[in-house]
């Protein structure tokens, strides 16, 4: 599928240090400098698997086999690129390039949030960060540690259920925030990150809206936004990628329109025929949720315009504790109303 880019905002990926929005001058050392080694800590792994972290795991193996990516986000649709498989690992790729850039200089420990199946902490550790890694889900974990070896630390619970004494310069999460409960993901946040230690959260948020609209996900942004008002965590850098984003809404629509829907009406059709009683009885059983996932996921309305239209993706970078920070302007976190363009 070629998706014309006109409607795209490309927004050049920046060099880092060169964000022009907010310039963050991050203290010479941090706090977790020379800090002893914490004790290796495993909290208790979660318990029934989830279908969100079910559609994870069936994400990592399609993504790996068709796209040849072990990546799970969105990617980065720069308007230079078409909207088509083969292109998805680039656009993971200026992804990540682009939240490597937003990693203020002095950061030296990274706690990672949600970690998939670690090509970005691969990535952070390649380029020389010290990382340790939440990661609740025992497959994707397997397949980090597969990837990572047993270098960094992966403590396998959720970020609700974190046990560390440890306090990082730098926690991120790269599309994981919104499956963390916001109020936790916040406060969690506060108490493991160091004295004027950094927040980086890239991820999309609900617009306030009346309706949900048919894409599912992501916490308020005016919740988030009231939820700060009363935290430590100030707002340094606030990036709206939603034009470069929600191309891959189009890539995933596409594949289910031309791919899902035709191999499912010819399996169908071919198990009617064949064994019409079993088929029927089998239907009858199932018929809510198939026409539940039919209406989610085959009806063709989860695109890049619905995205647009209901979700916002920010890249969002927080300095805990600032000096000063209560007399600094406030943060400009602004929800847009449906319709909207990105603010930039
Ligand atoms: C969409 S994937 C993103 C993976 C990776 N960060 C990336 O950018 O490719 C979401 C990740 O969040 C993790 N996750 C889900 N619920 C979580 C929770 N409550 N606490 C921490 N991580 C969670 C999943 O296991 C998965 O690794």
């Amino acid at each position: 599928m070629t998706v014309s880019t006109d409607q795209r905002q490309d927004t050049p990926i920046p060099k880092a240090g060169s964000e022009a929005a907010v310039v963050v001058e991050a203290p010479r050392s941090l706090s977790s400098a020379g800090k002893a080694p914490a004790p290796r800590r495993q909290a208790t792994p979660s318990s029934a698997l989830s279908s969100r972290e079910l559609g994870l795991d069936l994400a990592l193996i399609l993504a790996r086999y068709l796209c040849k990516t072990d990546h799970l986000h969105y990617g980065y649709w720069s308007s230079d690129m078409s909207i088509e498989l083969a292109n998805l690992k680039e656009a993971q790729e200026r992804y990540t390039d682009l939240l490597v850039s937003h990693i203020p200089e002095g950061v030296e420990s990274i706690l990672e949030v949600g970690i998939g199946s670690g090509a970005l902490t691969h990535r952070l550790i390649q380029a020389g960060y010290r990382v340790d890694c939440v990661s609740p889900s025992p497959y994707l974990t397997a397949r980090a540690r597969e990837l990572l070896g047993d270098g960094p630390q992966i403590f396998e619970c959720r970020y609700e259920d974190l046990q560390t004494p440890n306090r990082y310069d730098l926690i991120l999460f790269s599309e994981s925030f919104q499956y963390v409960r916001l109020d936790k993901a916040i406060s969690i946040s506060e108490a493991h990150v160091c004295p004027e230690g950094y927040v980086l959260i890239s991820d999309f948020f609900r617009k306030e809206t009346t309706e949900d609209g048919p894409i599912k996900g992501g916490h308020r942004l005016h919740e988030m936004h009231r939820l700060l008002e009363t935290c430590t965590l100030r707002l340094m850098t606030d990036r709206d990628i939603t034009d470069q984003t929600a191309p891959n809404l189009d890539l995933l629509n596409d594949f289910s329109q031309r791919v899902i829907v035709p191999v499912k009406e010819r399996l169908f059709g071919f198990l009617a025929q064949k064994y019409p009683l079993p088929y029927r009885a089998l239907y009858g059983m199932l018929r809510k949720h198939l026409r539940h996932a039919e209406t989610k996921y085959l009806s063709g309305q989860r695109n890049g315009a619905a995205f647009r239209k209901y979700k916002t993706y920010r890249v969002l970078l927080f300095q805990q504790g600032c000096p000063g920070s209560a007399a600094a302007a406030p943060p400009r976190l602004v929800a847009q109303s449906v319709g909207a363009g990105a603010d930039g």
